[in-house]
C-alpha cells in the first residue's frame, strides 16, 4: 500500500516535471506562464479526484482545500511551489504541493474526517527566476507586502508581472476567488533539503528549525557605449569594467573566515553585449544570506557604499529588492514534525534551511515549520537535483502524520 502511494507520488512528479522538461532531467517552468498554468491544472485534477475544492487568490496562490468538520476552525496549510529556476530541478517546490495532495488523498482514501479543514497551496513566484524577487504569493498572501508591489517587475522579455499574473487569473477565470490572506492553524511545507548534510548523516528526514535571511539587490551601473576600436581607455565610460571592479570589491568585504555567509552575482545583463563595443550599462544581481540577523543587515547595509567606492568611471543605482530577515519556525509545530518523525520511525535531526521558503513569509502570521528529505549530492537548481521515490516518500509520512495532529482526527 505505502509502496503504491510512493509509486503515484513519483509518477505525479515526473508528469509534472514534462511540463517545461530541459536536457539532463531538469525542468525550467517559469512562473505566470503557459506551462505553469498547466501544472496548476494538473495538481487541481488531482485534487479533485480526492475530494477537494480548488480557488485561487489576487496574488495567483492555488488553494486546495478538504473541508473538515468544524467550519469556524482555522484550516491547517501544507504546499510549496510550481514554479521552476530556469535550469530547475524536478523536486524543487513541485515535491511540497504533491506530497500535500497525498496527503488528502490518504484521508480520502481512508475516509477519515479531519476538525480542521486541509488546504493545500501552490504558492505563486518562489523562485524569484522569471520576475524578482521570489515568494511574492507568500509574501502577499501574509501581508508582508501588498498584492499589486511587483505590478511593475519585468521578465527578461519586457512582460510586466503584474500582466502576467492577470493573464494566469482570468485563464482561471472558471475558479472561485478567494480572499488574499485568512487564519490557518499551522502550516508545514514538505522539500528537498537542497543540501549535503541528511544525506551525509544517512537521515530520512530534516526537522527544519528556522530559515537564514536573504536580501536581494539589483544594481545597474551606467556608461556610454562607444566604439571599441577608437574610444581611448582614458576616455571610456565602460559599464562592465566598473561592475568588475564593483564585484571584486564586494568579493572581499563579504569574505567569511567561517564561511557562513553566502554572497552570489548570479545574473548579468550586458548592453549592448557585442565584442567590438564599450559596455554603456550592466545590470548585475546580489544575493546576500546569513542567519544572524545583525551580520545580515550590516553586510547588506554597506552593499552600495562599497559599491560607490569601488567604480572608476560610471554612476550605479542600487535597489534592494528582497529583504527577509531569519525566521525561527514556531517551536510547537517543530515539535510536532519531530514527533512525527519519530512515531513514522525515520532517523532524523533538527536544522536551519540554508535557502528560503515561503513558510518564511507565512510564518510570521501563522504557527510554521518545514519536513526536509535528503537529495543527492546536496545538488538543487540543477537539473541533476534527485531524490529517490522512498526518500520523497519517507517525508511525505511525516507529513501525513505531523497534518493529522494539527488538523486533528477522531
Ligand atoms: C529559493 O529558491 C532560494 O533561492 O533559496
Ligand atoms: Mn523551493
Ligand atoms: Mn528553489
Amino acid at each position: 500500500m505505502v509502496e503504491t502511494v510512493f509509486a503515484r507520488q513519483w509518477d505525479r512528479l515526473m508528469e509534472l516535471s514534462r511540463l517545461g522538461a530541459i536536457p539532463g532531467d531538469g525542468v525550467n517552468r517559469a512562473c505566470l506562464t503557459e506551462l505553469d498554468a498547466q501544472a496548476r491544472r494538473l495538481v487541481i485534477g488531482w485534487a479533485r479526484d480526492c475530494g477537494a475544492e480548488a480557488s485561487v487568490d489576487a496574488a495567483g496562490n492555488l488553494f486546495l482545500r478538504r473541508a473538515g468538520s468544524d467550519p469556524d476552525a482555522a484550516p491547517v496549510l501544507t504546499g510549496s511551489h510550481l514554479d521552476s529556476q530556469p535550469q530547475g530541478g524536478r523536486f524543487d517546490g513541485a515535491y511540497g504541493v504533491v506530497a500535500g495532495i497525498e496527503v488528502l488523498a490518504a484521508l480520502h482514501d481512508a475516509g477519515v474526517v479531519t476538525r480542521r479543514s486541509v488546504e493545500v497551496v501552490a504558492w505563486t513566484n518562489e523562485e524569484g527566476g522569471r520576475f524578482q524577487p521570489g515568494c511574492t504569493g507568500s509574501m502577499a498572501w501574509s501581508g508582508f507586502r501588498a498584492a499589486n508591489t511587483w505590478d511593475d517587475v519585468r521578465d527578461g522579455d519586457g512582460v510586466r508581472y503584474g500582466d502576467a499574473l492577470a493573464a494566469l487569473l482570468d485563464s482561471e477565470a472558471d475558479l472561485p476567488r478567494r480572499a488574499l490572506g485568512g487564519r490557518a492553524h499551522a502550516y508545514i511545507e514538505a522539500h528537498i533539503e537542497q543540501g549535503p548534510l541528511l544525506e551525509a548523516e544517512r537521515l530520512d528526514v530534516g526537522v527544519v528549525t528556522g530559515i537564514q535571511g536573504s536580501r536581494w539587490f539589483r544594481v545597474t551601473v551606467n556608461g556610454a557605449s562607444a566604439h571599441a576600436g577608437t574610444a581611448p581607455l582614458s576616455l571610456r565610460r565602460d559599464a562592465l569594467q566598473d561592475a568588475i571592479r564593483a564585484i571584486s570589491a564586494l568579493n572581499v568585504a563579504m569574505a567569511d573566515p567561517d564561511d557562513v555567509l553566502r554572497f552570489t552575482v548570479g545574473r548579468m545583463v550586458v548592453s549592448p553585449n557585442s565584442s567590438n563595443s564599450v559596455a554603456g550599462q550592466v545590470v548585475f544581481t546580489i544575493d546576500l544570506r546569513h542567519p544572524d540577523r545583525d551580520v545580515l543587515i550590516a553586510r547588506g547595509d554597506a552593499v552600495g557604499g562599497i559599491i560607490q567606492g569601488a567604480l572608476l568611471q560610471c554612476a550605479a543605482e542600487i535597489v534592494e529588492t528582497f529583504h527577509a530577515l531569519p525566521a525561527a519556525f514556531d517551536p510547537a509545530v517543530v515539535d510536532c514534525v519531530e514527533r512525527a518523525a519519530s512515531s513514522c520511525g525515520l532517523g532524523h535531526r533538527r536544522m536551519p534551511s540554508g535557502a528560503f521558503h515561503d513558510a518564511q513569509f507565512v510564518g510570521s502570521v501563522a504557527p510554521a515549520g518545514m519536513i526536509f528529505v535528503p537529495c543527492r549530492d546536496g545538488i538543487s537548481h540543477n537539473p541533476a537535483e534527485y531524490s529517490s521515490a522512498e526518500q520523497l516518500g519517507a517525508g511525505t509520512r511525516v507529513l501525513a502524520a505531523a497534518v493529522v495532529e494539527l488538523a486533528e482526527v477522531g
